[in-house]
């Protein structure tokens, strides 16, 4: 079941993943299952830290964004309107000589089963036509397995936010332009999962669709449409920012995130999806690429989708997904007639262009875009979307690679002996702190020890440790990746009266330390971990 090792990092990260707790084979025990991958201690803390992080910046923090917290599995009309039962699939192709199934696009990089040293493309296997594999995981609902009961686990988060738009802005008394957010679960039966965890068959997503304003609605509220001045960030959200205003300011948004983290702006670049790459909905997508060991490859895409997904939910179910807003009304009235006649006319003129692309007959497509565009008159729209969506297990692979490091040193006996730092940013750290007593056969050490450990534990994660020299409990809190370290010694229980109830703090990543308040810890320590 195991995939070919990459290169010797990767083998070593993997390898530490597993020894240290990160990352483990699903279903080990019976030789794995391709493709699945669970999280150890020291990996769960991580994700965690992450997802709420990521929860705390999107949601907690801001005014404009609303969460929510979906089903996996939905009606599964909802996988038809997204375009997901007919589109979602990759080209496959079959080898009739090894039987291997393999992505047809991908060749060139996945070795043959049976001549590891040679790729796909270029063993002598006899190989079928490509096809369309879809990549959804199908599922039966209730006790008869039948077509009427299929249903499917999902394969992006990102549609119970559109099918749920409206109850959400109804009981959170949001208005355009807010966001709804949400984490989870998502499946896709990938042909080639590779990668370690990076293209995985189960994986999770944190995904935020930002609701704006359409540019014509912009404009006949506040007269102009602004569009971005050059590269960075654009600043605080303005009325009159349009979608690729909002779209910058999102993509920037989220590698300030990253950053925050820890992951170097060096390590991040920004890919602008060249016209013929973009989904036919979309009007640009950026995908962050961070470089892997394996390669630069993408760890979020943020896409201006339009109002392509409301517009699908609202022609499948028959629920209007407008909104309302007084604003727009107000402003229509006072426009003078050739801009309302010039702003019609462009969302008459889109509206049509998406129902024509979506299959509608002409006539018919006519006539409901010049009905949708007499709504604005009235202050109905639908709103678009920017879509930040974010692998949880990418972002987990990259903290984990950019926080490996090696150091050899020197010991007494002149034995060179390299070990693992891992050198996560405090606030994904998955252990906050290390507490040591010096000695564990110092009843007063380890009573006191004991003390500073519940002190802090409300607080953060504390991993305590009394096992082993001080030297090797700090080696291993380094390889979890700990920023710091906490040691009770003698002169916290007042052999040096001056330093009576101090302890020393050892920072990972350059080993030193500094003597401080026990009292002051919990302000210390929460300052550099949150
Ligand atoms: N709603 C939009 C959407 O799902 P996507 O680019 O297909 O877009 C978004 O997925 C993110 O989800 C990716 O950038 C990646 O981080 C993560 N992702 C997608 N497929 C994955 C897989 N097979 N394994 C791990 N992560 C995956």
């Amino acid at each position: 079941m195991a995939e070919p090792k990459v290169n010797e990092l990767m083998e070593k990260i993997v390898s530490l993943c597993k020894r240290r707790g990160f990352v483990y084979q699903s279903s080990e025990i019976y030789g794995g299952i391709n493709g699945f991958w669970d999280y150890g201690p020291l990996g769960a803390e991580l994700k965690r830290n992450v997802k709420e992080l990521w929860w705390r910046r999107i949601v907690h923090e801001r005014e404009d964004v609303a969460g929510l917290e979906a089903t996996i599995i939905m009606a599964p009309q909802i996988w038809k309107a997204s375009g997901h039962v007919d589109t979602f699939s990759d080209p496959m192709i079959d080898c009739k000589t090894c039987k291997g199934r393999f992505r047809a696009d991908q060749l060139n990089e996945t070795p043959c089963p049976q001549k590891p040293s040679k790729m796909v493309s270029e063993c002598h296997g006899e190989k079928t036509e490509p096809r369309a594999f879809n990549l959804m995981f199908e599922t039966h609902v209730g006790p008869v397995k039948d077509d009427s009961s299929i249903a499917y686990l999902r394969p992006e988060t990102a549609q119970a936010i559109f099918a749920q738009f409206k109850n959400v802005l109804e009981t959170s008394r949001q208005r355009v332009p807010f966001g709804i957010a949400q984490t989870g679960k998502a499946f896709r039966n990938e042909v080639t999962p590779r990668n370690f965890t990076f293209r995985s068959r189960e994986f999770e997503q944190m995904e935020l669709e930002f609701f704006i304003k359409p540019d014509e609605v912009v404009e006949a509220i506040t007269g102009t449409v602004a569009t971005p001045a050059g590269p960075g960030h654009p600043g605080e959200p303005q009325p009159n920012w349009g979608w690729q205003m909002w779209h910058q300011y999102w993509v920037e948004e989220r590698i300030r995130f990253y950053e925050g983290i820890g992951l170097p702006r060096a390590s991040l670049e920004e890919y602008w999806q060249k016209p013929e790459e973009l989904a036919h909905y979309a009007r640009a997508c950026v995908d962050i690429l961070f470089k892997f060991p394996f390669g630069t490859q993408e760890l979020e895409g943020i896409a201006a989708r339009s109002d392509f997904d409301l517009s699908q939910h609202q022609r499948f179910s028959g629920k209007a997904m407008t909104v309302f807003d007084e604003e727009l009304k107000a402003a229509w009235a006072r426009l003078p007639k050739e801009k309302q006649d010039e702003l019609w006319r462009r969302y008459c003129e889109a509206r049509q262009r998406y129902l024509l692309k979506m299959g509608e007959e002409p006539e018919k497509a006519a006539a409901l875009a010049r009905a949708d565009a007499d709504g604005l008159a009235k202050g109905w729209y639908i709103p678009h979307v920017i879509e930040p969506s974010a692998g949880v297990d990418r972002l987990i692979l990259a903290l984990i690679t950019n926080a490996f490091s090696e150091v050899t040193e020197t010991d007494a006996k002149g034995r060179n002996e390299t070990r693992v730092i891992m050198r996560f940013h405090p606030r994904v750290a998955p252990t906050k702190v290390g507490v040591f007593p010096l000695l564990k056969n110092k009843p007063e050490l380890v009573k006191k020890a004991l003390e500073v450990r519940d002190l802090l534990r409300p607080w953060m994660t504390v991993f305590y440790d009394e096992g082993g020299s001080i030297g090797r409990r700090y080696a291993r809190q380094d390889e979890a990746g700990t920023p710091f370290g906490v040691t009770i010694d003698f002169d916290t229980l007042g052999e040096k009266p001056e330093l009576r109830d101090t302890v020393t703090v050892r920072h990972r990543d350059d080993g030193h330390q500094e003597r401080l308040a026990i009292k002051d810890l919990v302000g210390w320590l929460l300052e550099r971990v949150r």
